[in-house]
């Protein structure tokens, strides 16, 4: 916690702003210079379409993205054909919430709404019923109801609350229902193991993990999409087509139509391999640290209170908080002036916001590269904003 746990001069975005304490790695992560260099090696040297050309560059570039493919699996322990690559993981979930047909639906209050609006909407249109699972004061998920399909978070992006997704996954078996994950705060920050978990789906992005921006990732437990219909229709995810009709590919590819993200792949591969010498269980042991001395730190700070779990080993590294008689946005403007980045507002989870009687939050969370100098620089910013 003295120090990051990946230094930061290896962030081409720290050299260039030294004095940047960035606390907004739930929004999106910084970029390593790793994740950089590959990107640009391999559109310098091997860069061509895949699947497709018989010659040599493109029978690399295809294995460099197959590549990638087989390490993101390896990453949640999945098989590579249980690993479906999207623009993002709103992409990954809104796919589901137009393949997938249950009977009923059951969200959580807490979602992001890229994990609450596709399945309200779809509800709505196919004049199913939806239930909202509440939570109590710190994030967790109360009674689950009876539904065919549940959506649910593995880590608040506002609370930072960690569910057992385990448990959950158990009774949503018992009840005979499918199990969407939305684990976009939980495979970043440590060890998110599918099989362990026993989940059906679970969605990612690889912007928040150190990778590029524009590919995501959907896990689909294998064989359980089979009869399920295609979302985009195009290049690539066809086995034949004719004037008489198509035969599509099987999963992963019959979701992947079109060019998919190429490069994009290749740097989410140099993000993993970054993280995983880095450990995925130091990158966790580094953030609880990190979250438990920014409670500690701003705890005691006249006026300010945060919301979540009390207890750092129910947490992610994410403090959502407020200064009493301030906007979020107001306390964020505050903070940039200072050089301090963090995040204010709803964080696209207003029905949480709504549960909790507020409108909104400024929030810090945190990554590899913030050590304790970060918090206190956080600390000593709010304690003067208090004696303005
Ligand atoms: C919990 C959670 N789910 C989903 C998303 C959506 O991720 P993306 O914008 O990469 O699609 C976010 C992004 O903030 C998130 O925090």
């Amino acid at each position: 916690m003295d120090k990051p746990l990946i230094p930061k001069d290896e962030f081409p975005i720290f050299r260039n702003n030294p004095s940047l304490n960035f606390l907004d790695s739930a929004a999106s992560s910084q970029k390593p210079e790793s994740v950089i260099n590959a990107m640009d090696e391999f559109y310098s040297t091997t860069y061509a379409n895949i699947h497709r050309g018989m010659y040599k560059l493109s029978e690399q570039s295809t294995n460099l993205y197959e590549k990638a493919r087989e390490k993101v699996a390896k990453l949640i322990n999945a098989k590579p054909n249980e690993i479906i690559f999207t623009k993002s993981a709103t992409e990954s979930l809104n796919l589901l919430a137009y393949v997938l047909e249950p009977k009923s639906y059951a969200v959580s209050v807490m979602e992001h709404h890229s994990n609450f609006v596709p399945w309200q909407f779809m509800a709505k249109a196919r004049k199913k019923p939806i239930s909202y699972i509440d939570i109590d004061d710190e994030g967790f998920f109360r009674k689950l109801p009876k539904a065919g399909l549940y959506a649910l978070s593995a880590a608040s992006n506002v609370l930072g609350t960690i569910n057992n997704i385990h448990g959950l996954c158990d009774e949503i078996r018992d009840n005979k229902g499918i199990s969407v994950i939305d684990a976009t705060q939980a495979v970043p920050h440590g060890k998110f193991d599918v099989k362990k978990e026993g989940c059906d789906f679970t969605a990612f992005s690889s912007h928040k993990m150190l990778g590029p921006t524009g590919i995501g990732v959907l896990y689909a437990k294998e064989g359980i999409l089979d009869n399920a219909k295609p979302f985009l229709f195009g290049g690539d995810m066809i086995k034949s087509v004719s004037v008489e009709g198509t035969e599509f590919s099987d999963a992963p590819y019959k979701y992947e139509a079109g060019t998919p993200p190429i490069a994009e792949a290749i740097g989410l591969s140099a993000a993993i391999d970054l993280l995983e010498k880095t450990g995925m269980e130091n990158i966790r042991n580094h953030e609880m640290a990190l979250t438990k001395y920014a409670m500690e730190s701003i705890e005691n700070i006249k006026n300010i209170s945060y919301y979540g779990p009390k207890d750092p080993r129910k947490k992610a590294g994410v403090i959502s908080f407020n200064v009493s008689g301030m906007h979020a946005n107001d306390v964020a403007y505050f903070l940039s002036a200072k050089n301090i980045a963090i995040r204010s507002g709803h964080h696209c989870a207003m029905p949480l916001h709504r549960r909790l009687n507020i409108t909104g939050t400024a929030r810090a969370s945190f990554y590899v590269y913030n050590d304790k100098s970060d918090i206190d620089a956080l600390a000593d910013a709010l304690g003067k904003l208090n004696f303005r």
